[in-house]
Parts: C-alpha cells; sequence; structure tokens
C-alpha cells in the first residue's frame, strides 16, 4: 500500500514513467516545499537521523504549549508544527482531525533543521492513529464470531467418560489477554526491522495486555458448562479487550501515558514511520487460530492427553514406536501425540485398561473450520512451554515470554499463530533415557494408536526421574490410573 501522503502529492503532478515514487524527489520539493525531498522514508531513517531524541528535546522544551492545548500532545504539536491546533488525532468518529496537510505549509517549510524530524513525527503520529482504527476493524465481533462459535466445540474436543462439566475460566483468561497482546504487537509489525521497533512491540503488547485484563477483570468469576460456547465468551472478551485498547489511543495522542508508556514508546524506532496499515487478514487469522488453540487446550488439559517421545525419529530403539502420524521430529528425537482412551463399557478383557489413540476431535484439525491448528502445532507449542517451565507454564508465564520475544526480537509470536509457545501446554514425558535404561517390557513404552494398543511404564520412564514421572502422570489426569503398570511385576512407584 501506498502512503497516502505520497498519493496526494502526486495526484497534481503528470505522470512520470517509471517508478515515480522513488525517482522524482525534485518534482515533489517544488511542488510542496522542503518537506517533499523527506517523503518515502523509511522505518529506519527515524534512527538514523534520532529522530528519538529530537522529540524527546521537543518534548521537554514545549510543556507549556502541550499542557496549554485542549488536545494535549497532538495539539500542540499539529500547532506547531504545521500551524493546526485542532490537530487532535482523536477516535472520536470525526475522519479529518488527523490528517497531515504538508504540502506547502508555510510552518512546516520554515522550521529548517527541524522539518526532517518534525516530518518523521506527525508521519509516525498519523499512522499509529490509523493502527488503532485498523485494529478495531480486525476485531469486529462478527469475524470472532463466525470463527469461534461452533456449537460442537466442547463435544468435538471432549471425551473423557467423566464429566467434568465445569471448569473455571480464569486461567484460559488470563491466556486471552496474552494473546490479545501478542494479535495488537503483530498488527503493528511494521516489516522486517524487527529489532529496531521493539521498543514499540512491547510497548503495543503490554498495552493490549494492560487493555484486555481489564475485561478479563469482569469475566474472572464465570465458569462455563463443557457444552456451551466457550468460543462465544473468548469472543467477547477479546473484542471488549480492544474496545478499551483503542482507547489507549486517545490517551496517547494527548501525551499522557498507558500502561506506563507514552506515545514516544510507541513511535520508537521509526515502528510506525513507513507503517502501511493493519493486515486485517493476516491478523485476525493469526489470533483466531491462538484463540482456538487455547480454547482446545483447555479441554484437552482436563483428559488423558499428553505428549510423549524424545528418542531418536525412525529408529527402533527398543522402547516401541509411537504413532507417526501424530508425530514431529525435533533435532532428531520424535514426539508424539497421545490420548488414554478409558473403556465405556464393563469388560473384563484388557480392553479394561483402555487403549491409546487420537486425541478427541484431532482428526478434524488442520482442514475446515480448524484449518489453522495442527497436530504439529500442539507437539511444538507444548513442547516449547515445558522447556521454559516444565508443567507450570502459567498465563503469567506466557505473557512474560510473548514480551522478552517482542523486545529481544527472538521471535514473533503473532506470526507462529497456534504453534507459539503456550497456546498448547499438553504434558510432555521424555523418555529419551529408557533407551539406555532396563524397565521392564520397555519394549512397550511407546504404542501406536489403536483399540490393542496398551503401553507399559514399569519406571520413571519421564527423564528418568520418579519425581518427574508422578508431576508427568498428575500433569496428564492420570494420578491413580492403574493402566500403564497394571502388567509391572513392581509397582514402579507413580
Ligand atoms: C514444528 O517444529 C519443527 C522443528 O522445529 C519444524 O520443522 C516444524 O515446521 C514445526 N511445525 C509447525 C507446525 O510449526
Amino acid at each position: 500500500m501506498l502512503p497516502t501522503l505520497t498519493l496526494t502529492a502526486l495526484a497534481v503532478l503528470p505522470v512520470v514513467q517509471g517508478a515515480p515514487f522513488t525517482s522524482s524527489p525534485a518534482h515533489l520539493y517544488k511542488r510542496c516545499g522542503p518537506v517533499g525531498q523527506f517523503y518515502n522514508q523509511k522505518t529506519s531513517d527515524w534512527d538514523d537521523k534520532k529522530t528519538g531524541n529530537w522529540l524527546d528535546n521537543w518534548w521537554n522544551a514545549n510543556g507549556d504549549l502541550m499542557s496549554g492545548s485542549s488536545a494535549g500532545f497532538a495539539g500542540a504539536f499539529g500547532q506547531w508544527a504545521m500551524g493546526n491546533p485542532d490537530w487532535t488525532c482523536r477516535d472520536d468518529g470525526s475522519d479529518s482531525d488527523c490528517d497531515l496537510q504538508l504540502c506547502d505549509n508555510r510552518v512546516l517549510n520554515d522550521r529548517g533543521d527541524d522539518i526532517r524530524p518534525a516530518y518523521y513525527v506527525l508521519e509516525s503520529v498519523n499512522r499509529l492513529h490509523m493502527y488503532f482504527k485498523g485494529i478495531g476493524e480486525a476485531f469486529t465481533v462478527s469475524a470472532l464470531d463466525a470463527a469461534l462459535s461452533k456449537d460442537s466445540w466442547a463435544t468435538t474436543f471432549y471425551k473423557d467418560k467423566d464429566d467434568k462439566s465445569v471448569t473455571a475460566l480464569k486461567e484460559v483468561l488470563n491466556a486471552v489477554a496474552t494473546v490479545v497482546g501478542i494479535g495488537a504487537a503483530f498488527a503493528g509489525l511494521a516489516g522486517p526491522e524487527a529489532a529496531a521497533v521493539a521498543g514499540a512491540e512491547s510497548a503495543l503488547l503490554a498495552g493490549a495486555v494492560g487493555a484486555a485484563n481489564l475485561a478479563v477483570g469482569e469475566h474472572q468469576d464465570d465458569t462455563f458448562e463443557k457444552s456451551a460456547d466457550l468460543g462465544k465468551i473468548l469472543g467477547s472478551v477479546v473484542t471488549d479487550s480492544l474496545k478499551s485498547f483503542t482507547s489507549a489511543n486517545n490517551d496517547l495522542m494527548s501525551g499522557k501515558t498507558y500502561d506506563d508508556d507514552d506515545i514516544r514508546a510507541y513511535i520508537s524506532g521509526g515502528a510506525f514511520l513507513a507503517y502501511p496499515g493493519v493486515d486485517k487478514n493476516a491478523v485476525t487469522d493469526a489470533m483466531t487460530n491462538m484463540l482456538e488453540g487455547i480454547a482446545i487446550n483447555q479441554l484437552y488439559r482436563t483428559q488423558k492427553i499428553f505428549v510423549m517421545g524424545g528418542a531418536a525419529c525412525g529408529d527402533a530403539q527398543g522402547i516401541g514406536g509411537g504413532p507417526w502420524e501424530a508425530s514431529v521430529c525435533r533435532d532428531g528425537k520424535a514426539w508424539y501425540l497421545y490420548y488414554w482412551q478409558e473403556n465405556d463399557v464393563i469388560s473384563t478383557t484388557s480392553h479394561q485398561w483402555g487403549w491409546v489413540a487420537s486425541p478427541p476431535g484431532a482428526d478434524q484439525l488442520g482442514k475446515n473450520e480448524f484449518s489453522g491448528v495442527k497436530i504439529e502445532d500442539i507437539i511444538n507449542s507444548s513442547l516449547d512451554a515445558y522447556n521454559v517451565a516444565g508443567y507450570d507454564y502459567t498465563a503469567e508465564k506466557g505473557s512474560e515470554r510473548a514480551s522478552d520475544a517482542l523486545s529481544n526480537s527472538w521471535a514473533n509470536p503473532g506470526s507462529q499463530g497456534a504453534s507459539w509457545e503456550g497456546i498448547f501446554t499438553v504434558p510432555v514425558c521424555d523418555i529419551g533415557g529408557a533407551v539406555d535404561a532396563d524397565y521392564q517390557l520397555k519394549d512397550y513404552i511407546l504404542q501406536p494408536y489403536g483399540h490393542d494398543s496398551r503401553p507399559v511404564w514399569c519406571g520413571p520412564i519421564c527423564g528418568g526421574d520418579l519425581q518427574k514421572t508422578k508431576d508427568f502422570i498428575n500433569a496428564a489426569n492420570m494420578g491413580g490410573f492403574k493402566s500403564p503398570k497394571h502388567l509391572c511385576d513392581q509397582d514402579p512407584g507413580y
């Protein structure tokens, strides 16, 4: 998308052959005055020209102008840079209060050395305003509703014979707050220069998480029936969150802080200098995939569902073999997604011990309405969460990690969607050490899916550590569950 400013400027020019946007600064200069030579700015120009320092100095020197303006910072800056004290950039339904009238603007064109940085700030503020408008439009109730309101939600992903009908929403809602923050940061990512705009990304994340926490607070004591529409609850939390986040626009424009940051953090690094606008489809897709993941995870975490692996990919190592159709090979090690299904009729055959199978609804993943969530995502996301926090990857941890990923530029959580760390927290058991251990019947530690497949775990199979194995068993809802050890000569102790 082209910067609107350039379009306006070019509209009055004769058609120029070739690539007019990069090859005709002279035309622009002639038409618009000195400011024209700074058009077509790049994100990196902000730091290259030390615009952040310039803005700090301006801010410190113009406190009186800001406090004297009814529109605070934006009004004061609009007046100083463009002679327009009505430049409020507020979200009050009017379309024109953040417009840039720069071409031949005498106030701006008389500012000498300040023309460039003043222009960069004007452009960034204008585009930050466009970001807030765009994000409000991306997260419409109807888009999220369509994606998340599925009648079959819980019946698809929940089959346990125990009817765990009511679940506290607290933890899942806190995780939703992080997803809202990730979505807001993702919507603001200007392009490849992630490191330069890390500060702005962190501000967007923190601001949106703060807004989401307000919305979450109102639902904190809710519970939901497993058959009720979890998707609808999540959708409304997200839209409530974004309503309160877009109100951040007004605070920032007026020069106030929002969740500890003022507008300078939001536009730092040139994050919005060349910002092309919210890619609404990409953002809604990423958000719905993450929200679907969180909802599925919530249902899976109440059932006997787990990830097991850690031995060589594809090699028979004497500990059995898992279901290849639900596996991921990472760093030479294979990991499988399992569900230990209990028999639902009284039986005296070995089927009384249940069998391992594909988790409820897993056959629906990766296609149709759940095309954005794959079995691989569940395994990758759960493994990453386990590697960071074992069986205790809390919502708080998730928020801290997303923030760290953005501020230190080691990942872009939004672009990973449902595979982002901690969207899934299915308990992981690393049985790699069993290859060299002498557990009884260790040939049966891993089994493929099947009505006659019953894994046998006669030892501290997870990391060769009894406590770890106990923790895994409990995390996977198998405390007191005899099936995996009923063939062992001695109780393995978990
Ligand atoms: C899962 O992780 C593996 C190894 O890091 C990677 O190759 C694969 O693309 C990941 N899958 C998804 C769906 O992210």
